[in-house]
């Protein structure tokens, strides 16, 4: 876009409205979900990710749920183009809605494991939030390489996860997400610095900060930027 052409301004900067907005366009308990959502992602949290991510382009949204963040992220800068990616079916559907109901045109959702769905073309950017300690262990390097080939030279990949220390925001995070999996589905968390080992032999640059919380979640952002 032109400089002459672009508004320099800061709308939403604690994107409450945005927020606002999406939880309203839900049903009753995944507006509860949105909610609970939002009050871990705070919008500190958040905005670190949104000033990572491109103002504009495609943006892959890899285990995209409910679609809560492609609908915050469409929000925040409405030049990109979200894709995102989910293996539920119905969570898959209920992001269309979210989007439909909102007006927010040019995202698209697919029903698909990340690791084969079929992706096409290339993209500007690429998030993963809360979704790789869900990816068994021998399988995040390979995605994290797959991540790498679908991104164009010098996209971003910005990884938001749970790191493993201190060992009770580990197990406070750990207690969580077990209400929401069960004990059946393993966990495959990682220090923040295995994260950037491997994606540092993938070819990635890589920053990343811890963003505290008031809750003891031990929060890592990731942005990986692929090389040329
Ligand atoms: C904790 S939820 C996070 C959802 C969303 N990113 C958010 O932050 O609200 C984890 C999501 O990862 C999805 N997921 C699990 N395995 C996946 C895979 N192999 N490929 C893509 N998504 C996956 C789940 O279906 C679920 O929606």
């Amino acid at each position: 876009m032109a400089g002459a052409e672009r508004r320099f301004e800061a709308p939403e900067i604690y994107g409450r409205a945005a927020i606002g907005r999406i939880a309203r366009s839900l049903p009753p308990i995944e507006r509860a979900y949105a909610n609970i959502r939002f009050s871990i992602l705070r919008p500190k949290l958040l905005s670190v990710m949104d000033l990572l991510l491109p103002d504009e382009g495609r943006i892959l949204d890899i285990g995209c749920g409910f679609g809560l963040f492609a609908a915050y992220f469409g929000q925040t800068q409405p030049g990109r183009q979200i894709v995102g990616v989910d293996p539920d079916q119905r969570r898959i559907a209920m992001a269309k809605r979210v989007c439909e109901r909102l007006g927010l045109e040019g995202h698209e959702f697919h029903a698909g494991d990340a690791r084969d769905a079929e992706l096409k073309g290339t993209f500007d950017g690429a998030y993963v939030l809360d979704v790789m300690h869900h990816i068994p262990a021998e399988d995040q390097l390979p995605l994290l390489a797959r991540l790498r080939d679908l991104l164009a030279p010098r996209g971003v990949l910005v990884l938001k996860d749970i790191t493993t220390e201190p060992f009770i925001g580990l197990k406070f995070t750990e207690i969580l997400d077990r209400v929401m999996v069960g004990w059946d589905e393993p966990l495959n968390y990682r220090h923040h610095r295995d994260w950037a080992q491997m994606l540092t032999s993938l070819g990635f640059h890589v920053r990343m900060v811890r963003v505290p919380d008031v809750l003891p979640y031990p929060h890592v952002v990731i942005a990986a930027t692929k090389q040329d």
